[in-house]
């Protein structure tokens, strides 16, 4: 940007083509740049003349990042320092915030994303670097509910161990994942695991509310701003100030939205509607989706540099088809909760049963397995639980047998089955219209329309 034009950047990095291409980047930007291959090379060039910003590797030969790191912050506290990082040593990118980094950006990234996190460093005093403890172990959520947080498939904790380390950072987390695997859940978790753990974690869906609505919901609203605007309102981004903001089903939102949300990532303010100022905001966002966004970009559905910015930290959640080692753990977590909740005394799932579940296809993931096995508490009268108390026995056998069809034996008129298969998609997904529209293929307003169709037939 023009107006950090006479700021100085050295760039530290052992690889040449990293070099070339962020110098590149950042003289394109308008800035002054310098590059140093080594850490010792590094605090040369630092001795010999004064630069705002040292960007620098994390690995490298010699000379750690880190180390390089702690030099420069006891010899030069004045200058900001940005870690770059890959995917396996992002632990020691972490630990360098707290030694006073500025950010870290995880490769590969965006020009894009390389310009803004340089940019919003020389908007922002360099902090000093942190209290002795750089020991200090990765932080556990207070209420230990990564307990709640069941598997032991390797993929599945290897991202936990991952949210982890970059729950103290305050870069934008992108959570994809079919419906039901858990993406609100790992939201929370990175809430409860990061600083920010004792200010609010708020959450909307882009998805349920219309345009005009969402967006006063999102950044509020000046009381006469529209008809019907009779008193102020904050919206959730105020409301979620110091805090952690989850959008849910981002991509769901109108394009104009979209950008009014790229601008709130990228400046760290808002607009009221009808307001002003802009409002300056610090919070964290998580963004989910359980579609494919880069299919959206190409559709021109979806903004590709608001991808960019929200996918800062990608996290990828598997559906439960993929990690079906979980179904057993999941199943019986969720057997004594609702066994527990319902005052009942049901102690295990019979081997048939499990049989039965192993060969589903839970397109619902975790949620669709875990109101299975509630249903089937409800049903059990003894303290095991038989297929034949499996509420879905027949879809679930129809679909083990390899006769796909949701119904199973299902007799009656199309109408009776469309019906049916609404109403138990819409159960599936915890009565989310948006995802049971989606499973069925339908538009949500033709789902609405059904809806009301039964409701008026029915009355
Ligand atoms: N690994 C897990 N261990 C225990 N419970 C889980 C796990 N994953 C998901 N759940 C439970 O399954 C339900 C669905 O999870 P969640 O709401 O986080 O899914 P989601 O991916 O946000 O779904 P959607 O896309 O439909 O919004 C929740 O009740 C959650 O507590
Ligand atoms: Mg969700």
């Amino acid at each position: 940007m023009a107006d950090h034009a006479s700021k100085k950047i050295l760039i530290v990095d052992d690889e040449p083509e990293m070099r070339i291409a962020i110098t590149e980047a950042l003289k394109r930007e308008g800035h002054q740049t310098e590059a140093a291959e080594n850490g010792a090379d590094a605090l040369l060039r630092l001795e010999g003349e004064v630069f705002d910003l040292v960007i620098s590797d994390v690995k490298m030969p010699k000379m750690s990042g880190q180390e390089l790191l702690r030099e420069i912050k006891e010899q030069w506290p004045h200058t900001q320092v940005i870690m770059m990082t890959a995917y396996g040593t992002i632990d020691n990118a972490v630990e360098s915030m707290k030694q006073g980094a500025f950010d870290y950006l995880l490769k590969p990234f965006s020009i894009e994303i390389l310009a803004g996190t340089v940019n919003r460093a020389f908007l922002s005093e360099p902090e000093p670097a942190s209290a002795p403890a750089p020991e200090t172990p990765t932080p556990k959520p207070k209420s230990g509910t990564a307990g709640e947080m069941i598997t032991q498939n390797k993929t599945m904790l290897e991202m936990v161990k991952f949210v982890e380390n970059i729950a103290y950072s305050k870069s934008t987390v992108l959570i994809s994942g079919e419906t039901g695997t858990g993406k609100e859940m790992v939201a929370r978790y990175i809430h409860q695991c990061s600083p920010r753990a004792d200010q609010p974690f708020l959450a909307v869906n882009c998805a349920a509310l219309p345009e005009g609505l969402l967006e006063s919901e999102l950044f509020g609203h000046e009381k006469g701003a529209f008809t019907g605007a009779i008193a102020k309102k904050e919206g959730k981004f105020e409301l979620a100030h110091k805090g952690t903001l989850l959008l849910d089903e981002v991509t769901e939102m109108t394009p104009p939205l979209q950008a009014k949300l790229l601008r709130v990532l990228q400046e760290h303010e808002i607009d009221k509607v009808g307001g002003r100022e802009p409002i300056p905001i610090d919070v964290r966002v998580i963004a989910t989706t359980n579609r494919e966004p880069k299919q959206l970009i190409d559709e021109g559905k979806f903004r590709e540099d608001l991808y960019y910015r929200l996918n800062v930290i990608p996290v990828k959640l598997p559906p439960l088809r993929e990690r079906m080692e979980d179904l057993p753990i999941l199943a019986d977590h969720f057997l004594k909760k609702h066994s527990r909740e319902n005052g009942k005394n049901i102690s295990s799932i019979a081997p048939e049963t499990l049989a039965l579940l192993n060969k589903y296809q839970w397109r619902g993931n975790v949620r669709e397995l875990e109101n299975i096995i509630e249903r089937s508490v409800l049903m059990c009268p003894g303290d095991t639980i038989e297929p034949a108390h499996l509420f879905m026995e027949d879809s679930v056998a129809a679909e083990a047998t390899g006769n796909n069809n949701a119904l199973g034996s299902f007799r009656g008129t199309i109408y009776q089955m469309e019906r049916e298969l609404i109403f138990k998609t819409l159960e599936e997904t915890g009565n989310n219209k948006t995802k049971a529209a989606e499973i069925l293929g339908i538009s949500i307003r033709t789902l609405r329309n059904k809806l009301n169709e039964y409701k008026e037939k029915e009355s």
